[in-house]
């Protein structure tokens, strides 16, 4: 199945669209591990139309990170226009993606995210909408409906299709199940079935495993990791090789895993001014790179109070040191 945009492979594999979380440093690092195709996280129509600065700061990238997609929602067609026009213009990613999955209050109160998924009209009123304001691909990210009752995303699928989008990401959960329960992925798969243009399957993604599985059970056109990459960038490669039909490569051990988290660190240096707040951000990688660690807890509580890059080296060191990581090199 053909993709609107270059990937490097038949089966190619996305970082999802994350707030606060798929932010520039972060998409490089994961596309430097072989993710195919990175997605910025879900910016407001309304913020980029009136060149809001904060948004239009988040659509900064390198090329490096090519091939990029930028996340836009909301639930007027108008502003929906103008923000992929200027997007196009300004930013150039490879494609526009629409978001009509994002379950939180804010968001759906103004019927935007997932919230459009109540009124299928809209739905198509804005494919179209940010169609006319771009040459670019669009493509769109959904759930499976609005509640249990509304639950059809073969539907919803082939209306956004018929509307004209290029490519569709399925996570299969409802707005209501919000992050609960489990992703289906036998709507992936009859989504899949039902649709001519490339579908991503999402959801619950854990190991490289789950992704070569996703692919085995629903042969979906390509994978999208959210909540699996989190500290774990190495995710990419080692789905990779699976999907290939190749050996798995090795999970790196506790040095490496630290020297990823310090490149990571630095990538954060170079892209953010407000170094600062950067490492406050930061905090949360530190806690998923270390997770799982022996004695971790402790780690964690020092790297959850850091207030500077410059600290993380040494506390690094002194688990190193502490001789904890020969534990996990031996189990
Ligand atoms: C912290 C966080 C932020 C998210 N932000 C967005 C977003 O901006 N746009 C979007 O389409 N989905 C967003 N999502 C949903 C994910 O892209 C994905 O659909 C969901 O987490 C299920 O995939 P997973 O099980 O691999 O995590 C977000 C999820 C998380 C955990």
């Amino acid at each position: 199945m053909a993709f609107p945009y270059p990937v490097d492979h038949a089966i190619p594999l996305f970082l999802a669209p994350m707030a606060g979380v798929s932010e520039s440093p972060f998409r490089r690092l994961c596309r430097a591990w072989g993710a195919d195709v990175v997605v910025t996280e879900f910016l407001s129509a309304e913020g980029i139309r009136r060149e809001n600065e904060a948004t239009l700061s988040k659509l900064r990238f390198g090329a490096d990170e090519r091939t990029i997609g930028v996340q836009i929602f909301g639930a007027e067609p108008a502003a929906m226009q103008d923000a992929a026009a200027l997007v196009t213009d300004v930013f150039q990613p490879e494609f526009i993606d629409i978001n009509f999955g994002c379950p939180v209050k804010k968001v759906v109160r103004r019927n935007g995210g997932s919230g459009c998924l109540k009124d299928l009209d809209l739905v198509q009123e804005i494919i179209r909408a940010v169609i006319r304001g771009t040459h670019l691909p669009v493509t769109c990210k959904i759930r499976s409906g609005w509640s249990e009752e509304m639950r059809d995303p073969v539907k919803i699928a082939l209306r956004c299709q018929d509307a004209g989008v290029k490519a569709i990401a399925l996570h299969p959960r409802t707005r209501t199940q919000m992050y609960t329960g489990h992703a289906h992925w036998d709507e992936i798969a009859a989504v899949k079935a039902a649709l001519s243009i490339p579908v991503i399957g999402n959801g619950d993604i854990k190991t490289a495993e789950d992704a070569a599985r996703m692919r085995r059970e629903t042969g979906c056109d390509g994978v999208m990791i959210a909540r699996g990459s989190f500290g774990q960038p190495w995710i990419f490669k080692q789905a990779r090789a699976l999907i290939d039909g190749q050996p798995m490569p090795a999970t790196p051990g506790v040095e490496e895993r630290f020297q990823i988290a310090l490149s990571h660190a630095r990538m954060v240096m170079e892209y953010e001014a407000d170094l600062i707040g950067a490492a406050l951000e930061f905090r949360k990688h530190l806690g998923w790179y270390v997770k799982g660690l022996p004695n971790s807890a402790d780690l964690r509580k020092k790297l959850h109070t850091v207030n500077s890059f410059g600290e993380v080296e040494g506390i690094f060191a002194e688990y190193l040191a502490s001789g904890w990581m020969n534990e996990v090199e031996a189990a």
